[in-house]
């Protein structure tokens, strides 16, 4: 089992970026039916969700599109703090529209349930939200995901755009916190 050390902590090798792209490949096919003539602005949501949104915006191939980016942070270390920071850069033309956020990843859900919120006072008409990864054990409010890739158990994750204390983002497989 191929392992990394990320500071102090080991992990070892847990989703093969094959199998990561082709959950990607199939949520693209789904999210193409539904936004087809939508004029859809999809928001990435930095840092985490780099690599996801890519995959997923070279699947989807709409010719009516926008993506843009926001950051945001609610994790210090391997536990979710719960507090939701403020949308920086949110600055799009988004009254009246339909949008798409892209997240890595919905833990206790907090995050995600935060830039909803955010995003309907800037007056959107449609929030939809596509999840590359999804722990529903830790999930922790009442939340509509319209598209995931794939669900995983409770651990600690890296790799694919996650990181632990900002390393591990770079990797093209996802990795899982061994625990000692
Ligand atoms: P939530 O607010 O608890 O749903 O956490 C969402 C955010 O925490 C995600 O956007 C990630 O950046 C981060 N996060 C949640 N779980 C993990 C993990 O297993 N590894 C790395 N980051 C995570
Ligand atoms: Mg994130």
């Amino acid at each position: 089992m191929k392992r990394i050390k990320l500071w102090d902590k080991e992990f070892e090798i847990s989703l093969l970026n094959e199998d990561i792209q082709l959950a990607i490949k199939t949520m693209a096919e789904k999210m193409k039916t539904d936004l087809e003539g939508k004029e859809t602005l999809f928001i990435c949501i930095l840092n985490g969700a780099f690599m996801f949104a890519a995959e997923l915006m070279k699947e989807l191939e709409l010719t009516d599109a926008e993506i843009s980016f926001l950051k945001l942070a609610s994790y210090s270390g391997i536990n979710s703090t719960g507090e939701i920071k403020e949308l920086i850069g949110i600055n799009e033309v988004i009254t009246g529209r339909t949008v798409v956020i892209l997240e890595d990843i919905v833990d206790t859900g907090y995050t995600i349930k935060g830039v909803i919120e955010q995003v309907l006072a800037h007056g959107a008409k449609e929030v939809k939200i596509a999840t590359m990864l999804f722990k529903p054990d830790a999930l922790k409010v009442e939340i509509n995901l319209d598209y995931v890739g794939i669900v995983i158990p409770n651990d600690f994750i890296v790799g694919f755009g996650l990181d632990y204390d900002r390393r591990g983002r770079n990797f093209k497989d996802i990795y899982t916190l061994v625990d000692k």
